[in-house]
């Protein structure tokens, strides 16, 4: 959490904070280093200072009491106790609850995080750049949102730009300002010293980066190069220099989005198995694609600069079982807001799922399955005044008298039942169809 002090620094750990209070609002803590450490350590390098001060001469960590030696071997090996916390775990929970099925790319931004915390990252440029590169609508953005809940509380804590509206080079005036006497210098600039700085962790997202003009590559380049950029507009008194420091920079893409597409077909999965060799081998040919596709968009400057490169994978139907279970947990809270509780068992689960699983669009249409079929259902019956406060409602599966597409099955639709308030039925609870179910409720296709 920003601003969070670190209680969980180690014995044993370097003297000096490996970095000052930048990384993610911690530095470790002198106090807490043993006196006995210090001794074993200086002990440690008197002997390295004897067998190999020559070769460490141009180390300047061990001036400080750390740094790296040779021709020392260490007796005590160092494993991570289970259990043991480390100081960004609070974030990665957040993202394990948010994000579903997709642990690889969240280990491996907790690993980004860890990192820069304990202050391994060059000082002056941004605590972390990131790019999600993978499938579409599989978290990408979703991931991004989460952090800016565990690191703000807030889902909206997020410096946002669409990089599909900077497709033209002078659109990225918009970002930095135009000069004086163009069009637009009397528009604030978004990456103004008030947007970016001032708060550690600032979460600044390039929302589809490979759709931007490479002007605004460059631009980026800088920020991961420099840390910083110059505004258009400077004056006497400020140089219109904008530090990105206290930011982490994510960027996402749909880099090499046709092979991935063809791959995941190919290998007809997405949705289907979950940790098959399919899947694995998906996964492998997916991160391949991804950064094959890289090297015809971005520089190798630009590649080379990015810390870490995550590749989000297609994900399986168990997560999207999971995924449609946090969706109706939010349809949930919206009914009890208004005032009744919506039941459904697992035929309305695997209905759903079904209509909602779409290879090539990822998340997405069980996102819109569960908009339609659930939450616009009931909120017309709402409306219609059919549905009253307290009442239990309940969505199962009927087929109906017309025939699918294939002409054989019968189609099938979700209709809604309740139980009414106790006293609206003379205190006999029984279930009622609901009026006008069929026309409103019908699946069309
Ligand atoms: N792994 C996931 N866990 C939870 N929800 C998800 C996940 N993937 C997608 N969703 C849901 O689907 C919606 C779209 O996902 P998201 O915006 O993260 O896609 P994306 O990977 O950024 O795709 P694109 O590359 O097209 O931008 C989200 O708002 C979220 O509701
Ligand atoms: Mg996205």
């Amino acid at each position: 959490m920003p601003g969070k002090k670190n209680s969980d620094s180690k014995k044993g750990a370097p003297k000096k904070p490996l970095k000052d209070d930048k990384g993610l609002g911690e530095s470790v803590n002198d106090e807490l280093v043993e006196e006995e450490a210090v001794e074993e350590e200086q002990e440690l390098l008197a002997a390295s200072a004897e067998s190999g001060a020559e070769a460490d001469a141009g180390n300047p960590g061990l001036k400080n009491g750390g740094g790296i030696i040779t021709d020392y071997e260490a007796t005590i090996p160092i494993i991570i106790p289970p259990g043991a916390r480390s100081p960004v775990d609070d974030i990665i929970e957040v993202l394990h609850r948010e994000v579903i099925g997709q642990e690889r790319a969240i280990d491996a931004i907790a690993r980004a995080l860890l990192r820069s915390r304990e202050g391994f990252r060059t000082s002056g440029r941004p605590i972390s750049t990131m790019f999600f590169a993978g499938p579409t609508g599989v978290g990408k953005t979703e991931t991004v949102r989460a952090l800016a809940k565990a690191l703000h509380n807030d889902w909206r804590a997020i410096l946002k730009v669409d990089c599909s509206e900077y497709s033209e080079p002078h659109a990225i005036a918009r970002l930095i300002g135009a000069p004086p006497g163009y069009i637009g210098s009397d528009l604030p600039a978004i990456l103004s010293k008030e947007n970016v700085e001032g708060t550690t962790n600032r979460l600044i997202l390039f929302d589809e980066i490979e759709k931007a003009h490479f002007r605004l590559h460059n631009l980026l380049l800088q920020i991961m190069d420099e840390g910083r950029i110059t505004l258009a507009r400077r004056t006497k008194d400020d140089p219109g220099e904008v530090s990105f420091e206290d930011c982490i920079v994510i960027m996402t893409s749909n880099v090499g989005a046709g092979d991935i597409e063809k791959i995941l077909h190919q290998n007809r999965i997405g949705f289907r198995n979950t940790d098959s060799v399919a899947e694995i081998r998906s996964d492998q040919q997916i991160y391949v694609a991804a950064k094959e596709a890289m090297k015809n968009i971005f520089t190798p400057e630009f590649r080379n600069r990015l810390t870490e490169f995550i590749v989000f994978r297609a994900l399986d139907r168990p997560s999207l079982y999971k995924i449609l279970q946090k969706l109706l947990n939010i349809s949930a809270e919206r009914f009890a807001g208004l005032g009744f509780t919506l039941q459904l068992n697992d035929e309305v689960r695997d209905w759903l799922v079904d209509r909602g699983m779409d290879r090539e669009l990822g998340v997405r249409p069980l996102v819109r399955a569960v908009e339609k079929y659930i939450d616009t259902k009931v909120a017309e019956l709402h409306a219609y005044g059919l549905i009253h406060e307290g009442d239990l409602l309940e969505a199962r599966i009927q087929e109906t008298d017309e025939l699918a597409s294939d002409g054989i099955t019968p189609k099938s639709e979700i209709v809604f039942y309740r139980t009414p308030r106790s006293n609206e039925q003379g205190g006999r609870k029984r279930k009622l169809p609901m009026k006008n179910q069929r026309t409103e409720i019908i699946l069309r296709y």
